[in-house]
């Protein structure tokens, strides 16, 4: 349809947003030159490990931010009329989120479209030295703009004390048979594997083995092995090392829509990094395992019971990350 043709350079750039677990799961069916219906994919939800949804909403924001920066760049911007923000699991077909309209930009975007396809997770080790202030002055703006509040520190014993917090998550979600099966469903352990799908958690990207993936989540019974823990915990600190500053981003996000709205805010956030050089990896299991969650809480006593840290994440300058794959831009069109 000649009418896809702006939808899909649109996608071309946007489809390189990040959702967890890389699950990828909007949908755009094309109505018009500049019209779409923002639809969702019921088999690439984590009902096990997200239930509320909120994180794969916080997914939609950072494309549907992703879609306006990329319409930017051709003088346009990108009209979201919500029709239900809920995803549901099991439900038949593609349902319907949101109307999308495509109209004269009115608003300055000052990011620009290519950082879309630049911006990745970084898993990497960092290069030792703490954020520098200017740039966590950017990301507090940022975040005051969508009304949430932005925190970081470089204080060596919050740092240690996050990283810590991280790996047992790891080991938490792995004892849970319902989310090391979810998880375990996105992981890809081999080249071959990550290629035919294109979604979803490589071994190359995760910076671990693939046939070490393989034992974690298909033989997870080997993992009581105090030997391999111990050498899964080494690996993990290893890749940390140089870890200087973490982050934490609280403020509404009681309800879908909260959610997406934090969600386009962490897309600018991500982008503005990327721009800077500077490198994000967030932890999001910290808040969906309930009881990594309780161990923040707990940390976090105290504060504005209203507000709600929704992310945490580490930040810092690293090598290049590798590039985690996506599907076709004709495979996000329906
Ligand atoms: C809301 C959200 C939560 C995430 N949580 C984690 C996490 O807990 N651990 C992790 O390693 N990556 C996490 N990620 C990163 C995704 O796995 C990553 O964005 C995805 O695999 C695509 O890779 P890319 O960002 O390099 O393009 C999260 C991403 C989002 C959007």
């Amino acid at each position: 349809v000649a009418d896809a043709a702006v939808w899909t350079r649109l996608l071309e750039q946007a489809r390189w947003a990040p959702s967890p677990h890389n699950i990828q799961p909007w949908r755009v069916r094309p109505r018009s030159a500049t019209a779409a219906d923002l639809l969702y994919d019921p088999a690439r939800l984590l009902p096990d490990t997200d239930p509320t949804g909120f994180f794969t909403q916080v997914g939609f924001g950072i494309f549907l931010e992703a879609l306006d920066v990329a319409a930017a760049a051709h003088g346009l911007e990108v009209e979201v009329a919500p029709v239900a923000w809920r995803l549901d699991a099991t439900a038949a077909g593609l349902p319907l989120l949101a109307r999308l309209r495509l109209a004269p930009r009115t608003r300055p975007e000052p990011l620009d479209a290519s950082l879309l396809e630049r911006r990745r997770t970084s898993r990497l080790r960092y290069d030792g030295e703490p954020v520098d202030a200017a740039t966590l002055e950017a990301c507090r703006a940022i975040a005051a703009a969508a009304g949430q509040s932005w925190t970081a520190t470089s204080d060596p014993e919050a740092v240690a004390w996050t990283l810590r917090l991280n790996r047992d998550t790891l080991f938490y979600d792995m004892a849970d048979a319902a989310a090391r099966g979810e998880v375990g469903r996105w992981i890809r352990t081999t080249p071959a594997e990550e290629r035919r799908h294109r979604d979803g958690l490589s071994a190359r990207c995760l910076g671990f083995p693939g046939w070490l993936l393989r034992l974690f989540f298909r033989h997870h019974r080997l993992m009581e092995w105090p030997g391999l823990r111990q050498a899964i915990r080494m690996r993990y600190d290893r890749s940390m090392r140089g870890t200087r500053t973490v982050a934490w981003l609280t403020g509404r996000f009681d309800g879908p829509a909260d959610a997406v709205a934090a969600g386009r805010m962490l897309g600018r956030l991500w982008l503005t990094l990327t721009a800077r050089g500077v490198g994000l990896h967030p932890f999001g299991s910290i808040i969906t395992n309930p009881r990594a969650y309780a161990r923040l809480r707990e940390r976090m006593a105290g504060g504005d019971p209203q507000a709600r840290t929704w992310l945490i994440m580490r930040l810092g300058r690293s090598a290049e990350p590798p590039r985690s794959l996506r599907r076709e831009a004709a495979e996000v069109l329906a």
